[in-house]
């Protein structure tokens, strides 16, 4: 089953609701930039490449709203949707490279009638949809080679189709080693608190007949120290210009764990997550979501009523634990400030 994580269905946008599986499979619809943004900021959709898509088609859904207004209230309304859709999650630059995208188009034909721009700025969105679809597959050429026949690999959260427009970026590469006919099998960690791992991963690989064992995130250690990782390949939500890692949290402490145990720790990365305007991961602004999620799942609350609660979503692991990054411009070994410059120059 290949699935469709957004669709432009109907003239409206559809995205597969996350929250709710792998118990259903159901698509919402949506029609406003308002709408996708509370979409993104719900995790109706989540991971940084499909949350760039869905603010694209959220800037496209805004202008087809607008389009019979008037050019000024045109252009106010649409500013309002930009507004909306920048403050729905804080941690992926993909949402913010998206809109910034986005704007620029617009500029490009903001001489034309607002029925004009709305055509170009859906078309941009759906070619955002593809192009993340081709990308992924280029990373997943590049990452498949770093992979041997037989290869354990572990994963964090859920960096698949699931993630982006489709084929995914870590769990891109699985796919693609498995279509160059390697026989690989995955390990996903569970990661708490949310469980795109138990819930999204272990369901996309389950799926696809890819052998995959999950565990709980604090089993990685007695794995690795029982020789049973080969290596480990994540996603991430942005890359500082030094080459910081800022992902799912948990990665960190996988990275740590792998350098201990000599595993080389692979990151897929499009260049739309990386961020040349943030030096280091220590300025990657870390999401800080709802206590409720720490708590409990969904309705069952087990943690002591009245405790204190943390809950980062998001971690940064330093370039220096990172053995490579993988792009579609190739894999980037050992990746710091120099080899980030070079990368994106092209
Ligand atoms: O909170 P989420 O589910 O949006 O976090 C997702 C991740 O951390 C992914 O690993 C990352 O976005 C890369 S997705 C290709």
């Amino acid at each position: 089953m290949k699935v469709e994580t957004l669709r432009w269905f109907n003239n409206r946008l559809e995205m597969v609701d996350q929250r709710i599986l792998p118990a259903a499979f159901e698509y919402l619809s949506y029609y406003t930039a308002a709408s996708v943004a509370e979409g993104i900021r719900s995790m109706v959709v989540r991971g940084a490449p499909a949350i760039g898509v869905s603010a694209a088609y959220g800037v496209a859904l805004e202008a087809l709203r607008l389009q019979d207004k008037s050019a000024v209230e045109f252009k106010e309304g649409m500013e309002v949707g930009f507004t909306v859709l920048a403050a729905s999650r804080p941690t992926a630059v993909n949402l913010f490279w998206a809109l910034q995208r986005m704007r620029k188009v617009w500029e490009g034909v903001v001489t034309q009638s607002p029925q004009e721009i709305a055509q170009r700025l859906l078309a941009e969105a759906h070619e955002i949809l593809a192009e993340d679809i081709r990308i992924n597959k280029a990373m997943g050429a590049h990452g498949a080679a770093l992979l041997k026949d037989g290869a354990r690999v572990l994963t964090h959260c859920n960096a698949g189709a699931l993630a982006t427009a489709g084929w995914g970026t870590a769990l891109g590469v699985f796919r693609s080693a498995v279509e160059a006919g390697k026989k690989i099998s995955i390990i996903a960690d569970e990661t708490r608190p949310f469980l795109q791992g138990a819930r999204l991963t272990a369901w996309e690989m389950v799926q696809e007949n890819i052998p995959v064992t999950l565990i709980t995130d604090n089993m990685a250690g007695y794995m690795m120290a029982q020789g049973e990782v080969d290596a480990v390949v994540v996603g991430t939500d942005r890359v500082a210009a030094n080459g910081d890692v800022a992902n799912k949290i948990g990665t960190y402490m996988v990275a740590v764990l792998a350098k201990r145990h000599n595993i080389p720790f692979y990151v897929a990365c499009p260049l739309s997550t990386i961020d040349l305007n943030i030096a280091s991961g220590k300025d990657i602004p870390i999401e800080e979501r709802s206590a409720d999620e720490v708590k409990g799942f969904r309705d069952t609350h087990w943690a002591a009523e009245g405790v204190k609660i943390r809950n980062p979503a998001f971690d940064v692991t330093p370039a220096e634990l990172v053995t490579g990054l993988i792009t579609e411009r190739g894999v980037v070994l050992q990746p710091d400030a120099q080899g980030i410059r070079k990368l994106m120059a092209g």
